[in-house]
């Protein structure tokens, strides 16, 4: 496959030496929800390609793929059926192809999602394992165990999915009786793998080749730190609180994790041109995150610490300085994010409204500065806020009924993209899965595209400069008055940010090259109203 296809890969000046992806800013697309091709309501891999002069104008680097493998969709495609081949809603392996080989001539990098923890249920290999008897190869792929209780009945021990309720699931045996559990750390859809078994590791080398070989520049790793049990599958005695509960358990950030990465490291260097591996690990403690990093394992890790900070300065600074102190010493850098799939839009989190706006413009510029590389939801650069409002029977994600239908879950932030025109769904296509609200039409990329001042314009800019200076390593803080953030870093990139509510007059710190919004001059001072950002160069 690889002989066949002459290998265009892009290479930025982010290429030399160091390794592309430690300064690249990357583009997260929700697969269900940024163009729909061929008219469906749903977002797909022609629609991508159409709209990839839009990722090429921004300025992004790479582009990661959220799953568009065979899936029956119980959790948007992270319920994966057959990990080597494109569910036909969103197109084929020839699409793909194309996406790659379009992607690439237009100089940016495909990253895609692997799905390791758990399978769907309507895997092949799930199937054969409900078909086959308790103590069965087929069914040690998985975690199946008897209950507890005299009759079995009570489940294996007390962990709790992360979307809600047990994580486990009593299937029905072929005689017809009640029978064995499956642990499913998420949706009861999604049985988690027993990576102690040869056979799982085997299969999940191989896909990665698959991928590897149709010319991906890497993976980023659902569930990262998941994976291994401890053998025990002990109880924890405690309560989860949803998705954002990092707490150690006897499920996460096992150490033969590693193991793993080690071996998926060394397929990824035996193929040329710089294929990364990005892991998803929420982690409590960002130290032990740096262990998926070291020089044998994997390149990159999100770093989830904006997601929970609140918009001031103090917990900003907390987020920069603990995360820059972590990393202190070790060869590879942070990543940054504000928003993905999973979470509340930032534009909502930081008050929503024009304040809001106002706040995620400051806060894309203050990231956009920080030493690493850093990751941009899709619909972060139109300045989209979460859909709080969607209709209760158009929700999809499985939180909501595993919640008891308490948790709203995460659909808010998925509603697809507006692109132009001046009524929902916006030219995402004809329709689409989820309604954008009316004040998107504002938002739309064609609204934004030629208005100096629209945040997409701010993206695209930022971006531009960005490369100037992108080969940072380190970053000093300077004098600053309270609720101002005042940073520098070594490649000669200052930015200044007043996150409080009253303005504040600072001196200038170079050349003003950029700022979140309008600014006063006075001589060599500069008067930032509240929730703006400035970049200087020094
Ligand atoms: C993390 C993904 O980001 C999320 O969307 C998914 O529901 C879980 N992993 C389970 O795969
Ligand atoms: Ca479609």
């Amino acid at each position: 496959m690889t002989d066949a296809r002459p290998e265009r890969r892009p290479a930025g000046p982010a290429e030399e030496g160091e390794g592309w992806w430690r300064h690249a800013v990357i583009y997260q697309v929700y697969v269900r929800s940024f163009a729909d091709g061929n008219g469906d309501g749903i977002g797909d891999l022609a629609g991508i390609r159409a709209r990839l002069p839009h990722l090429a104008s921004l300025g992004v680097d790479a582009v990661w793929l959220t799953p568009f493998y065979t899936s029956p969709m119980a959790d948007g495609g992270y319920d994966v059926a057959d990990y080597r081949s494109v569910d036909p809603l969103f197109g084929d392996l020839a699409q793909f192809d194309a996406l790659v080989a379009d992607a690439h001539g237009a100089g940016l990098r495909i990253i895609v999602d692997i799905v390791p923890n758990h399978s769907s249920d309507e895997h092949t290999w799930f199937r054969q394992a409900l078909a086959a008897p308790p103590g069965s190869p087929e069914r040690a792929r998985y975690l199946f165990r008897d209950g507890r209780g005299p009759d079995g009945s009570e489940p294996p021990n007390d962990w709790e999915s992360v979307f809600g309720g047990p994580a486990w699931t009593r299937v029905t045996e072929a005689d017809g009786r009640p029978g064995q559990w499956y642990l499913h750390l998420f949706d009861s859809k999604q049985p988690d793998f027993d990576w102690r078994n040869p056979e799982v590791r085997a299969e999940f080398a191989d896909i990665l080749r698959f991928w590897l070989d149709r010319g991906v520049d890497g993976f980023r790793i659902d569930v990262a730190h998941g994976l291994f049990k401890h053998p025990d599958l002990p109880d924890t005695g405690t309560k989860r609180s949803g998705m954002l509960d990092t707490s150690a358990r006897p499920y996460w950030d096992q150490e033969e994790v590693h193991e793993v990465y080690r071996e998926w490291r060394r397929i990824l260097d035996s193929y040329p041109g710089q294929r990364i591996g990005v892991a998803e690990a929420w982690l409590p403690d960002t130290a032990r995150l740096l262990r998926y990093l070291r020089p044998d394992e994997l390149h990159q890790a999100f770093n989830f610490a904006f997601l929970t900070a609140d918009w001031s300065a103090a917990a900003f600074l907390e987020v920069i300085d603990s995360t820059l102190a972590t990393f202190d010493g070790h060869d590879s850098l942070p990543s940054w994010v504000l928003s993905n799939h999973d979470v509340t839009r930032h534009v909502t989190r930081y008050g929503g409204g024009e304040a809001g706006l106002r706040r995620a413009r400051a806060a894309a510029m203050i990231m956009l500065a920080l030493p690493g590389s850093a990751y941009v939801y899709q619909g972060e650069e139109l300045g989209l806020e979460e859909v709080t409002d969607l209709p209760e029977d158009l929700l999809q994600d499985p939180t909501w009924e595993r919640s008891g239908r308490t948790d709203r879950g995460r659909d808010g932030c998925r509603v697809p993209l507006p692109w132009a025109g001046h009524e929902p769904p916006y030219a995402f296509g004809p329709s689409a899965w989820l309604p954008a609200p009316p004040t998107w039409r504002a938002h739309t990329v064609d609204a934004q595209h030629g208005d100096a001042d629209s945040v997409l314009n701010l993206y695209r800019t930022a971006l531009r400069l960005r490369r100037e200076f992108r080969h940072a390593r380190r970053l000093r803080w300077l004098d600053a008055p309270d609720n101002v953030l005042d940073y520098a870093t070594d490649s000669g990139l200052a930015c200044t940010a007043n996150m409080g509510t009253e303005p504040v007059e600072v001196i200038a710190r170079g050349e003003l090259l950029l700022a979140s919004r309008p600014v006063e001059r006075h001589g060599d001072r500069v008067v930032l109203a509240p929730d703006t950002a400035v970049w200087w160069r020094q």
